[in-house]
């Protein structure tokens, strides 16, 4: 379900805070990447030419094939919309899960930024950015399922056994971390041993 996907997106922004010193390096990066590709190889599409503008609108789409799916996200929310970091995020979604999903859960993930008009490609560095986790189930083994999972009954591990699951009105707290702000979106595609399990991307807008 939709968690693997929350948990990513929340993983990655814990992971941000907590390490700051990777941020840097990450936005350092970054930096390179777009000095490098200098306008080459990067892709133009819908923001060709133009300033840079604020998203500010939240949208999410499947880019698989539901029908094929073990993970099928029916509805997701946020607010607020732009994301304001500090602050505190909420988040609704339903998802069912046709099938129990269990290690090892593979996630492609390609994360993008936008800088100056164009979608810059952030390089997976230190395990995060545009990085291919071969098992997002070893990840999660350790870590601690944010409170309104536990209470809400929605797992945050493996294995996300098979059913329908709902988290409403949950808020976490994005704090401080040097994230820089700006248009981001990020594609994420799951699967286990080569079974397609869910494609989601995600566009979403960190303001201060
Ligand atoms: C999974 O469930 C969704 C929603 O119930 C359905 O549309 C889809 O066809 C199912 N996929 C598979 C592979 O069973
Ligand atoms: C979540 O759902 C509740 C109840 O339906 C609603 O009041 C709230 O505004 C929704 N929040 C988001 C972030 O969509
Ligand atoms: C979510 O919050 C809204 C307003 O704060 C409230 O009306 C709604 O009942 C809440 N929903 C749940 C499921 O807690
Ligand atoms: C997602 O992965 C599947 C294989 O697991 C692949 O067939 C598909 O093209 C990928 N989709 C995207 C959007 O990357």
């Amino acid at each position: 379900m939709q968690n693997s996907l929350v948990i990513v997106l929340l993983a990655g922004c814990s992971v941000m805070a907590v390490q700051p010193a990777d941020v840097v390096r990450f936005s350092m990066e970054e930096t390179k990447a777009k000095e490098q590709t200098n306008g080459v190889d990067i892709s133009r599409e819908e923001t060709k030419g133009r300033k840079p503008k604020l998203l500010g609108s939240f949208q999410w789409k499947n880019c698989g094939s539901p029908s094929k799916e073990l993970m099928v996200v029916e509805s997701l929310s946020i607010a607020p919309d732009p994301i304001a970091i500090p602050g505190t995020i909420k988040i609704n979604f339903t998802a069912v899960f046709n099938k129990t999903v269990d290690a090892p859960l593979q996630v492609d993930l390609k994360l993008e930024k936008e800088e100056f008009g164009f979608w810059i490609e952030v390089p997976c560095i230190d395990n995060l950015g545009s990085c291919t986790y071969s098992d997002l189930c070893e990840s999660l083994s350790q870590a601690t399922c944010p409170l309104p999972f536990v209470q809400q009954k929605v797992p945050c591990k493996c294995p996300f056994n098979k059913g329908s699951y709902k988290l409403s009105n949950a808020s976490f707290n994005i704090p401080t971390s040097g994230v820089p702000t700006g248009n981001y979106r990020i594609t994420a595609n799951l699967s286990v041993k080569g079974v397609f399990v869910g494609c989601y991307y995600i566009a979403a807008t960190l303001t201060d």
